[in-house]
């Protein structure tokens, strides 16, 4: 449903602070799968996520959403696909606007500008319904400014925005990170509940192994704008937390060494 066929993309070329930041990545997704990729800082996760959601496009390489080819498609037309969620919860809402006006923002995504946005009781009905599913109380709170929230509040509404048109493909980057333990894990329960019910195909950025391993039902890791390891099936259930530590372990010792016998 996913294809990234031969990804190259380098920032600031022929500049001292050039960066190979994808080297040929070669990726297949099916859909409602859902995938967790793990990867040193700058291996080159949110540029992957970032060319799926055509922030940019790669050097060369083509993607494709299952018969399409988006390679060329602005980020505003892939928008009618593609949902994200980032690590900093202020980032999926507006602020200075209430739960229900963000959810009726929400409730446009990818369609075209000049429909009217305003919150009709229907609206309102099933915003509530939404917020309630989360336990949180916020679906007595739908004329509160979203500022007032706590980030976790605000990233579990970030996520029922992200699903509320249901969307091809959900991106997450790290959007645990930023939180406490217990949100963290309320937020995670959130997502794969989420990505269930609505049979999503996602792919989830985390820096927690543990997360990694217990969410969906495959992991890559990257490393240096490549995917190195593609855990599925058997192989990835009889893997340990400690096993996958080892493994991103002993391939940060090599990169070191590398970089030692460069110097
Ligand atoms: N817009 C950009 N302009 C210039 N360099 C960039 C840009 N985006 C990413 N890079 C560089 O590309 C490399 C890969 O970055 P990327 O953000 O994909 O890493 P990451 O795997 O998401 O890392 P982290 O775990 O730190 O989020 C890094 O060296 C980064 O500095
Ligand atoms: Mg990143």
């Amino acid at each position: 449903m996913i294809k990234i066929n031969q990804a190259y993309k380098t920032f600031n070329r022929g500049d001292v602070n050039e960066v190979r930041a994808l080297r040929g990545l070669n990726l297949n997704i099916d859909e409602g799968e859902f995938v967790t990729v793990i990867g040193s800082n700058g291996a080159g996760k949110s540029t992957m996520l970032n060319l799926l959601a055509g922030v940019f496009a790669p050097d060369i390489g083509e993607i494709w959403i299952g018969d399409r080819n988006v390679t060329r498609w602005p980020e505003h037309q892939r928008a009618k696909l593609i949902s994200r969620v980032f690590q900093d919860p202020l980032k999926g809402t507006a602020g200075s606007m209430t739960i229900e006006e963000n959810m009726a923002m929400a409730r446009l995504r990818g369609q075209r500008r000049g429909f009217g946005w305003g919150v009709t009781q229907a609206g309102r009905k099933q915003f509530r319904q939404e917020l309630t599913q989360l336990g949180l109380g916020l679906e007595d709170r739908l004329t509160s400014k979203v500022s007032l929230l706590s980030g976790g509040q605000r990233q579990a509404l970030t996520l029922i925005m992200a699903t509320l048109v249901k969307p091809r493909i959900l991106l997450l980057d790290e959007h645990t990170a930023a939180l406490d333990p217990g949100m963290a894990q309320q937020i995670s329960s959130l997502t794969a509940r989420l990505v269930r019910d609505h049979n999503l195909t996602a792919l989830m950025v985390t820096h927690n192994m543990q997360q990694a391993l217990s969410m969906g039902s495959r992991t890559l890791m990257m490393h240096k704008g490549e995917i190195i390891l593609d855990l599925q099936g058997e192989e990835r259930a009889r893997l340990t937390v400690n096993d996958l530590v080892q493994k991103f372990a002993s391939i940060r010792k090599d990169a070191l060494d590398d970089e030692l016998l460069l110097s």
